[in-house]
């Protein structure tokens, strides 16, 4: 199997950066809902598995760039054939897919107003605490964080997160999975061992 992209398949370094995004996804929707629905506030579970949370994320905000870089510099492998629209669908998820792993950690970052332990291993500074939030929050829009935050975490929260994100994802799986077995075409192949 190549390192590289080739017409036909995603090479390693493809694949790998894009299982490991899907299982960095998994692990931060599992933590946040524990958080929620298995911790009582401010107990030691209750805060580790806050930092879990934004350090998957933030893993994934790194990576997606590492990912564009690396989809620039590569062969695009080709959609099986199909009519033009499914096609068109197929581009148009795709790019959705990038927008949510660029907005989502963002948005996250963006709205929290404590330091991320990243893994416990070292400190994030918060955002609040940073000189873009002066120039652009306090000064270009003066906004204190308090006003900032709510618009951008019901963004993260209400309308992404709880509901739009997983349905892509699951919306991009089952696709996946109708080519595989119904279709029986290569596009899971080309994503997974290849040939
Ligand atoms: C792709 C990355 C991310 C995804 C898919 C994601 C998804 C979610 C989801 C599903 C929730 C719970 C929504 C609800 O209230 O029902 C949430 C909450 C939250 N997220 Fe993220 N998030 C991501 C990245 C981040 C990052 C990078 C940060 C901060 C550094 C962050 C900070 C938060 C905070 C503070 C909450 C509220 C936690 C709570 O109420 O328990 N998220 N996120
Ligand atoms: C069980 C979960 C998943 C399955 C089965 C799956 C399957 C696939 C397959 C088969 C392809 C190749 C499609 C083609 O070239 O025609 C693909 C591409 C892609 N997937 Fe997934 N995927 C999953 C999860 C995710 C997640 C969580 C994300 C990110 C949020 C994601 C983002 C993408 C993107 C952006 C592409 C386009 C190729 C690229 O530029 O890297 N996938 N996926």
């Amino acid at each position: 199997m190549n390192n590289k992209n080739t017409a036909d398949d995603y090479g390693r370094v493809a694949r790998w950066l894009h299982w490991g995004t899907a299982i960095l996804f998994l692990l931060a929707y599992m933590v946040v809902y524990y958080r929620h629905w298995f911790t009582e506030r401010q107990t030691a579970e209750n805060l580790i598995s806050l930092h879990l949370h934004l350090s998957f994320g933030i893993t994934i905000g790194v990576i997606v760039i590492l990912r564009i870089i690396w989809r620039n510099m590569n062969e695009r492998p080709i959609l099986e054939p199909g009519p033009g629209w499914q096609h068109l669908l197929a581009h148009l998820g795709h790019y959705t897919l990038y927008a949510i792993m660029i907005l989502m950690p963002l948005s996250g970052y963006m709205g929290t107003g404590t330091n991320t332990k990243y893994f416990y291993l070292f400190e994030i500074p918060k955002f609040s605490e940073t000189w873009l939030f002066d120039v652009f929050v306090w000064d270009y829009l003066g906004l204190t964080f308090e006003e900032f935050e709510k618009p951008i975490d019901f963004f993260h929260k209400e309308i992404m997160g709880a509901w739009l994100v997983w349905m892509l994802i699951v919306g991009h799986a089952c696709a996946a999975f109708y080519h595989h077995f119904k279709l029986k075409d290569r596009t899971l192949i080309k994503m997974t061992r290849g040939e």
